[in-house]
Order: structure tokens, then sequence, then C-alpha cells
């Protein structure tokens, strides 16, 4: 069997992963890839985002399956061009990826269902936004409608600042075309988590949860990222938990792209804010999560292949999402100065000793082989990852492995499932 990933980050190394180990012993292809997943299979030097590039490569080589890993290509429209080839493909067809892809269409979904989410009002002109953002009470969210890279989302403590906000989106378009529209949306406090759901057009089960860290710094300071480490269980998830997020958010979600027309096969993956009268949702993300997939699929009990294929086939069951009850740890070693300016090409090492050891995974994201070395080129570069019993037990162990891997300037969180380690003591 020959599966092409798409994509080229430490989610993508996670897939391949768990794909290497599954019972099919599949050929695995990553586009474009990195270090780690050159170890699992063979990658080809096409740009996640060149859609004609990954149809006209599946033309020639006819993968029995392609897994889009990121929201660009699945937002282009690849899952679309790829059956309409007849290949199938995992993940969501263009309609069904605004749910990622247009917060303004997320929020009209959310609304149109009464699921949770933030009160929200929609903009499409500066003046009217500003208006609205000098009267509105304090603090608020300015969000852009489309793909940012994860920048497009305004935490604003006064209208001063929502203001500043609302210029920089539509005013200054520093968002190019994703911020034309906003949202202006409520301040929810609680704490987030992240609940993956896989999806066969009729149904949602849900995978274990999550909890990301986006902020660069312990104790969740310094400036927002891609995701500096990931721990599952989050403290949060009881089988209660589990219920009301099936019941009021994913059920609820489906039901209204139905209603539209729209059918979503994939992963499914709600951001959610745990506040005082239950879990509301942040946004949609029409995939996997980064980091949390590192955390989330080493728990997996069975095959991902037979997972994926009942998604696509419309028959998944639960058991296609069981899991097992160890925790899991990612902690991500970063190039220093992310998500500023960093530098690339610093040789890694320790990978060689760190790959020796049980119940741990090395996933790449940021790396590249270079005259037989593996350097770094990106600003994620790897996603040192732990299974255990408990969750301290596996930070330490984490930990451990990250203490053997070196590379110029490194930076790392040290608090990555503290939050979670300090609930399961009380
Ligand atoms: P999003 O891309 O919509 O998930 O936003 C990125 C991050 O911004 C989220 O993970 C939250 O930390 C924060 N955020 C988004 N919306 C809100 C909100 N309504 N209230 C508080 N924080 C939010
Ligand atoms: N970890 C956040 C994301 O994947 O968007």
């Amino acid at each position: 069997m020959k599966i092409l990933i798409v994509g080229g980050g430490g989610r993508e190394h996670a897939l391949a992963w768990k794909l290497a180990r599954d019972r099919r012993h599949p050929v695995l292809f990553c586009a474009p890839g990195n270090a780690g997943t050159a170890e699992l299979g063979i990658n080809v030097p096409i740009p996640a985002e060149d859609i004609d590039g990954v149809v006209a490569w599946a033309r020639r080589e006819k993968p029995d399956l392609t897994i889009i890993g990121p929201e660009a290509p699945l937002c282009a429209g690849l899952a679309d061009r790829l059956q309409a080839e007849g290949f199938r493909a995992f993940g969501p067809c263009r309609a069904a990826a605004q749910l990622e892809g247009s917060k303004v269409f997320a929020k009209s979904v959310l609304q149109a269902a009464g699921i949770p989410t933030a009160q929200s009002e929609t903009f499409t002109n500066a003046e009217k936004a500003l208006a609205y953002v000098r009267a509105a009470k304090a603090p608020l969210v300015v969000k852009a409608d489309g793909l940012a890279a994860g920048k497009g989302v305004l935490i604003c403590a006064n209208a001063r600042e929502a203001e500043d906000a609302v210029a920089t989106a539509m005013i200054h378009q520093s968002f190019g075309k994703a911020g034309r529209q906003i949202l202006v949306e409520e301040f929810l406090e609680g704490e987030e988590v992240s609940m993956l759901a896989l999806v066969d057009g009729r149904q949602a089960v849900l995978l274990p949860s999550a909890q990301d860290h986006k902020r660069a710094l312990d104790g969740d300071q310094g400036l927002n990222t891609g995701g500096m480490g990931a721990y599952s269980p989050a403290p949060m998830e009881t089988a209660d938990f589990r219920k009301i997020v099936l019941d009021t958010i994913f059920n609820p979600t489906l039901k209204e792209l139905r209603r539209r027309g729209i059918t979503y096969q994939g992963v499914l993956y709600a951001g959610l804010m745990m506040t005082a009268a239950g879990p509301k949702v942040l946004e949609f993300n029409c995939r996997f999560g980064d980091p949390e997939t590192q955390a989330i699929l080493p728990r997996l009990k069975g095959d991902l292949i037979p997972a994926m294929e009942a998604c696509i086939n419309g028959n998944l069951l639960p058991e296609h999402a069981a899991c097992r009850p160890e925790a899991c740890v990612c902690v991500v070693m970063t190039a220093g100065g992310y998500p500023g300016a960093y530098r690339k090409g610093d040789t890694i090492a320790g990978l060689k000793e760190a790959a020796a050891l049980s119940e741990t995974m090395v996933f790449h994201a940021g790396t590249k082989l270079e005259g037989g070395q593996i350097v770094t080129s990106g600003g994620r570069v790897l996603g040192v990852t732990a299974l255990g019993r408990t969750l301290a037990e596996t930070a330490e162990k984490a930990y451990q492995v990250v203490a053997r891997i070196t590379f110029q300037d490194a930076h790392y969180r040290r608090d990555i499932a503290a939050k979670g380690i300090s609930r399961t003591k009380t």
C-alpha cells in the first residue's frame, strides 16, 4: 500500500511514525517531509501548498491514500482535486475546510446550531468596526477572517488596543486578504483544551484530549507560537466532559454542515475554552493539531489506516479512536529567537542516543539532511515525546531526552504538562 503524507512538520512525522507501525506496512511518501520522515519513507520535493504539484505526483505514482496534514492545501481544495481524479484522500473538502479557512463562516455555523461560543460581531467596514470597539466592553478579541498563519487573532485589553487591532487588519492590511473581514469577539476566560475527532461524513468519534502551550516562555509568558508542547490527556477530560463536547459541539456542528449540504470527512479539531458555564468553542481547525498530534497518536491503540479508511468509507466505529491509558508529553525544542528571527543550518547532536531509549520518540519538525548531518531548518525543530504511566513520570522522561539533544541556541519550555501534573496531584 502506497501512502502520501502532505506536509513537513512534527505532525506529519508523527503521522508517518504511526503509519510505519501499521500491520499493512505501507510504503510512505512525504511531500515535502523533513529529516525525520526521510527515515521512515521517501521525501518528495513538493511544497504542501503546491496543489498542482501534488496532483501531478498522484497521477504518476497512484497512491492508495493521501493524508493532507496542513490547513492551506485543505482550504485550497486539495482533497476535492484528488477525489475528482479518483484518488482516496483523508481530509475535508474545500467547503468543509472553511470551518478553519473562514472564522466568519465558522461563527455562522456555531451560531446557527446554537453551539456555545464567544459572542461576536462581523465587520467588513473599518469605520463601523472602530465605532463598535470604542463602545464595547473590553477586553475584546479581534480576529482576521481568513488564514493568517496563526497570527490573525489579537487579544485587546482595552478599546485603544482594539482600535489598533482593527487598523492592523483592515486599514494596514497586515494579514492581506485574510483581514478584509474581521470578527470582534467577547474575551472568554478559562483553561484551553484541544478536542480532536475523527469524522466520517455522518458522525464524529473523539480522540483523546490534549492541551497545547501556545506562548514561547514558561508560565504562558512571551509571544504566541505555533505551539511549544502538548500533553494528553488534558486535566478536564472525564467521561462527562467527552459526552458534553460530543453532544453540544461536534454533533450539532456536523448536523448544521449537513443542513448546508456540506459533508465533513477527516479530522475536526475544536479549540475549546473551559469557562465557568462549560466548554465554549474558540476556533475550529480542519486537520490534526500540531503539536497535539505528537501527544495523541502514541496513545492510539489501533492502527491508523483502518481508522482513516473508515472516515473515507463512512463506517467509523468508536474502536477506531480507542486509546491506551498511558499519558503522553511532547516538549517542542525550537531555534533560539523563535517565533521571531532565528538561525538555520545548525547541526543537531544526540539524536541517535535519544532514538535508542524506549517509550520515547523524537518527532522532527524543522530539520533537514545536509551533507549527511541533520541540521535545523525551521523555528520549531523537534518534538521530544514520551509515553508513561503518570503525567509527572512522563514529563520527566521527555525532559531527560531533551537534555541529551543539543544544537546552537536551542530553546524549550520547562513547564510542559505542569498544569496537568499539579491538577492530578490534588
Ligand atoms: P484561534 O486561532 O481563534 O484559536 O485563536 C488563537 C488563540 O487566541 C486561542 O488559542 C486563544 O488562546 C485565544 N483566543 C481566541 N479567541 C478567544 C476568545 N474569544 N477569548 C479569549 N481568548 C481567545
Ligand atoms: N496547536 C494548534 C494548532 O495546531 O493549530
